[in-house]
């Protein structure tokens, strides 16, 4: 497959080259993950998925309770099946669409991508999914449109975190419209090549691995194209501590906490800390910003 993105890793390049990585740092033997990271612009550990284990069982998947165990022992009840995605706003084709009409015609893809929570810890996690610009082309975004909304389902009768007002439900989220339109971004509907687990959003969630986990809404059944920037959950809950955008930023800390490194998750006794990477090490996306002073949370 062509390489469009140092990101476009497959499970097939992920092994030899973690392999290779290893060797050379056996044989120089005083090869740092530091000069690494600089010589080839990605770090031996970020190279290596986390287990199925590990990204199914620490979730942040609030309708489900807080706790990071709480969507693997209470999402089981999710109905995914039927399930309607809205789509409306400013497009060409709105409606209600299953999945396979609204993803017709497209091959998921396998993207193996780091994902950061803000709340300072990450993991390597291998999607399965449909880059969202191809389903915005199907639907034909209107030249009004500027920023791309999603909201989450709400179940009630299975959602103890609903059930307990935990924050504001529906859970939304936005983009806007050249974000939404980046290829990285990513409509997953599974992870290690099996159907998306219900702790992490089934049956189709959004992929933004630049911007902080949050972004990445869960569960979607409405998609629309608006004008203006839409209202999201964590912005509208505490909005001098979360912004619009929130691309990840060692340079800007929490008001409660620091962002220049974070805690990988796994590894047992050799779970560690290690730097945080502008734009989770997604440069690619940088020129999106151009203009915007990256020093201010925004
Ligand atoms: N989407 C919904 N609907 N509800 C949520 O609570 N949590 C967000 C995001 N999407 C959340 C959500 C946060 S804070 C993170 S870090 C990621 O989902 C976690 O995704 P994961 O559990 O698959 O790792």
């Amino acid at each position: 497959m062509t390489r469009r993105w140092k990101s476009d890793l497959t499970e097939a390049d992920v092994t030899p080259e973690a392999a290779w990585l290893n060797r050379r740092a056996l044989i120089a033997g005083s090869v740092t993950l530091g000069a690494l990271a600089a010589a080839g612009g990605a770090r031996a550990d970020t190279l290596t998925p986390n287990t199925l284990d590990e990204i199914t069982h620490y979730n942040n998947f609030y309708e489900f309770g807080t706790g990071k165990t709480d969507p693997a022992n209470n999402a089981g009840g999710l109905k995914t099946s039927p399930w309607a995605i809205k789509v409306d706003g400013m497009v060409d084709k709105p409606g209600t669409y299953t999945i396979d009409e609204l993803l017709a015609g497209f091959t998921p893809e396998q993207r193996i991508y780091r994902f950061r929570c803000v709340e300072a810890w990450a993991m390597v996690i291998p999607w399965n999914g449909v880059p969202l610009a191809s389903v915005l082309d199907k639907l034909g975004v209107q030249s009004g449109a500027k920023y791309v909304a999603m909201e989450s389902v709400v179940q009630p009768d299975v959602m103890v975190g609903v059930r307990q007002g935990v924050i504001p439900f529906p859970y939304v989220e936005g983009l806007r419209l050249d974000e939404a339109m980046h290829p990285l971004t990513l409509l997953a509907t599974g992870l290690y090549g099996k159907p998306m687990p219900n702790q992490n959003g089934a049956p189709i969630r959004l992929v933004v691995p630049w911007k902080y986990g949050f972004k990445s809404i869960k569960s979607i059944v409405r998609i629309s194209l608006v004008a203006d920037q839409p209202p999201t959950t964590w912005n509208k809950i505490a909005p001098q501590e979360y912004g619009f955008y929130s691309n990840v930023n060692p340079n800007v800390d929490h008001p409660r906490w620091s962002q220049a490194t974070e805690r990988l998750i796994g590894g047992g006794l050799f779970s560690k800390r290690q730097p945080t990477q502008m734009f989770n090490g997604y440069d690619e996306v940088a020129s999106l910003y151009d203009g915007m002073d990256l020093r201010v949370n925004y």
